[in-house]
């Protein structure tokens, strides 16, 4: 039986867990930023202390989502030490519970962040004291988005209804999976094996996830058995943004269930939000339209996206 909201709330103070939460998208300007801001600004509303961290170390505009000015301190004065602590490198937004961390400033040096400065920040991000840290990862396929999305507890992707789009959020789950099952190869054979999957033209006529992991039982099984628990372990959870009409609602379930043949994934579909006026209205004005139009259709949908992602629900076949 699904958990209330409240339950879901109290059962994760008692155990004291710390969720990362990640958006997603391999493509620009889709509402990625958005979709993070909003549903930061609920989870706080709901009574979760929440940071978000703008990732988008390239290109961070988080804090103008939300109707900040650019932050005094970031992330990037953390990465070259000229602060101590993460905590230091926060900003308040205003509303109660919600915190941000900002990638803007330097962003040459932030966005080429080196493995070692990435992996101590990872380190400081999941110890943060909050209930939920949500990442906007920005969009490209680079190895710094994929990492944040595989260490997500929840991990969002972000579509709109255009080809373009869509493909390359297929194409940002595949990636994903397939740094996955290589950080998971036990030998240097299935490493090669991944590695040869990767390049679509490749000689053994390896296409999907699920060729390569066929292709690995032929010669080892318990390799096999290995990396179906990685693909077993992963669920993207989609949200289809800018949804105009029904067939765009249904993109959603389509995606799902290409990934389920294709990656041999069990992804789900988490929610979609129309697209609306109001949303762009308020960006012009510097606000977030959860604020700017609480009444609106597309703040009414973040919030049921909001609670499903709590309780871990998805969308049916019938919406
Ligand atoms: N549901 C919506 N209804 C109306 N407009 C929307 C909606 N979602 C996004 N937009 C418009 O798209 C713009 C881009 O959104 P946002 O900045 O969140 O995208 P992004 O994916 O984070 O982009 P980037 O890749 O550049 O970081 C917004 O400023 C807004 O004008
Ligand atoms: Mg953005």
């Amino acid at each position: 039986m699904a958990l209330t909201v409240s339950e879901t709330l109290s059962v994760g103070r008692a155990a004291k867990r710390r969720q990362i939460w990640s958006v997603g998208g391999g493509k620009g300007g889709i509402g990625k930023s958005l979709i993070a801001a909003s549903l930061g600004w609920q989870l706080a509303r709901m009574g979760q202390r929440v940071v978000l961290v703008d990732a988008d170390l390239g290109g961070a505009n988080l804090h103008t989502c939300l109707g900040l000015p650019s932050p005094a301190r970031t992330l990037a004065d953390f990465i070259q030490r000229r602060l101590d602590t993460i905590e230091e490198a926060l900003t308040e937004t205003g509303a109660p519970g919600l915190r941000l961390l900002s990638g803007a400033g330097d962003l040459l040096t932030a966005a080429n962040i080196k493995h070692m400065q990435k992996v101590r920040v990872l380190n400081k991000i999941r110890g943060l004291d909050v209930d939920v840290v949500l990442i906007d990862i920005g969009a490209g396929t680079s190895f710094n988005s994929l990492d944040f999305f595989l260490l997500s507890d929840v991990a969002v992707l972000a579509v709109v209804p255009e080809p373009s789009s869509i493909e390359n959020g297929y194409r940002f789950i595949k990636s994903a999976l397939y740094r996955r099952l290589r950080a998971a190869a036990p030998h240097a054979g299935v490493r090669n094996l991944v590695d040869t999957a990767l390049d679509p033209k490749n000689d053994l006529g390896l296409r999907t996830p699920v060729d390569l992991v066929a292709r690995v039982e032929q010669e080892d099984v318990e390799a096999a058995a290995a990396l179906r628990r990685e693909m077993g372990s992963f669920h993207p959870r989609f949200v289809i943004n800018e949804v105009r009409d029904d067939r765009d609602v249904a993109i959603g379930h389509q995606l799902v269930a290409a990934c389920g043949r294709h990656l041999g994934l069990r992804a789900s579909y988490a929610g979609y939000v129309h697209f609306e006026d109001a949303v762009w209205r308020a960006v012009r004005r510097r606000r977030l339209f959860m604020a700017d139009a609480p009444t609106s259709r597309a703040a009414e949908e973040i919030r049921q996206l909001t609670r499903g992602l709590l309780k871990g629900e998805t969308l049916g076949p019938g919406y």
